[in-house]
């Protein structure tokens, strides 16, 4: 794995930008695999100021976002579909019949059939290529949790209480508001895109990124899978990177 310190969060986002940015300027229909927290925010506000002052074109990119709660109404604050637009679509030119996000309103007996229909979507436009991805303090990518096989397709999962406790501070501090259920990409599914770009800010972070990187390859941190991809990137702040004890690049911006 490409390993990059960083100074801090900005740095982390504008570096993710322009590699995103590099792609994109290299093939006008890129296929994006995006995702949502508080991490990737910068990154997407970098590519907006891009777009509006360097007239960086979106128009042929075709997204696929990782992961959806289920249950919730598309126009619920907190669902994915809510954070993408108000983060990102709403501010580039990326038409919306280009734009994938699971689908958490469907009926649970209707879901298995729909992630089928997701999969065959991302093959059909010729994969992923660049798939962007948080860590969560499990370890997860995704919404794929501690003990997901490293070969899982998109599913339902199971959130894990960790996550929850962490994404509860989005529903008023309410554990009991946040869904238990989510629709995620699996593992494998993420392992098909022809590069990987994992973010991690902040001290809450360091535990998950030295395993990743340095840990062995585990389910129980899936996000150490990335070991065994033939181009990804990571790039760490900091204090995301305090744990790692080998050499790595550094880009103090
Ligand atoms: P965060 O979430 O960016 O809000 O820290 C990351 C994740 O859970 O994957």
């Amino acid at each position: 794995m490409r390993v990059i310190i960083v100074k801090d969060y900005d740095r982390m986002s504008k570096l993710a930008a322009k590699f995103i940015a590099d792609e994109l300027r290299r093939k006008p229909a890129l296929v994006l695999g995006l995702a949502t927290g508080s991490t990737p925010i910068g990154m997407y506000q970098e590519l907006i100021r891009m777009h509006k002052e360097e007239g960086l074109d979106f128009s042929k990119v075709i997204t696929f976002n990782l992961d959806e709660y289920i249950g919730l109404p598309k126009d619920h604050p907190e669902s994915y579909h809510s954070f993408m637009w108000k983060h990102f679509f709403q501010h580039v030119n990326i038409p919306e019949s280009q734009i994938h996000i699971p689908d958490g309103t469907l009926p649970m007996e209707d879901i298995p059939a729909y992630c089928e229909w997701y999969e065959k979507r991302i093959k059909e436009v010729g994969g992923i290529d660049i798939q962007v991805l948080g860590i969560g303090r499990d370890g997860h990518i995704g919404f794929n949790e501690p003990g997901s096989s490293l070969g899982s397709r998109t599913r339902i999962k199971t959130l894990a209480r960790e996550t929850r406790e962490d994404n509860a501070r989005f529903f008023d501090g309410n554990i009991d508001a946040v869904p238990k259920y989510a629709i995620t990409m699996g593992v494998g599914t993420i392992m098909e895109a022809r590069m990987l770009l994992l973010l991690a800010s902040g001290p809450n972070k360091a535990e998950a990124v030295k395993k990743t990187v340095e840990g062995p390859i585990t389910a129980m941190c899936p996000a150490s899978i990335m070991q065994l991809h033939p181009k990804a990137v990571a790039i760490i702040d900091q204090e995301a990177a305090k744990y790692l004890e080998r050499e790595y690049e550094v880009d103090m911006g």
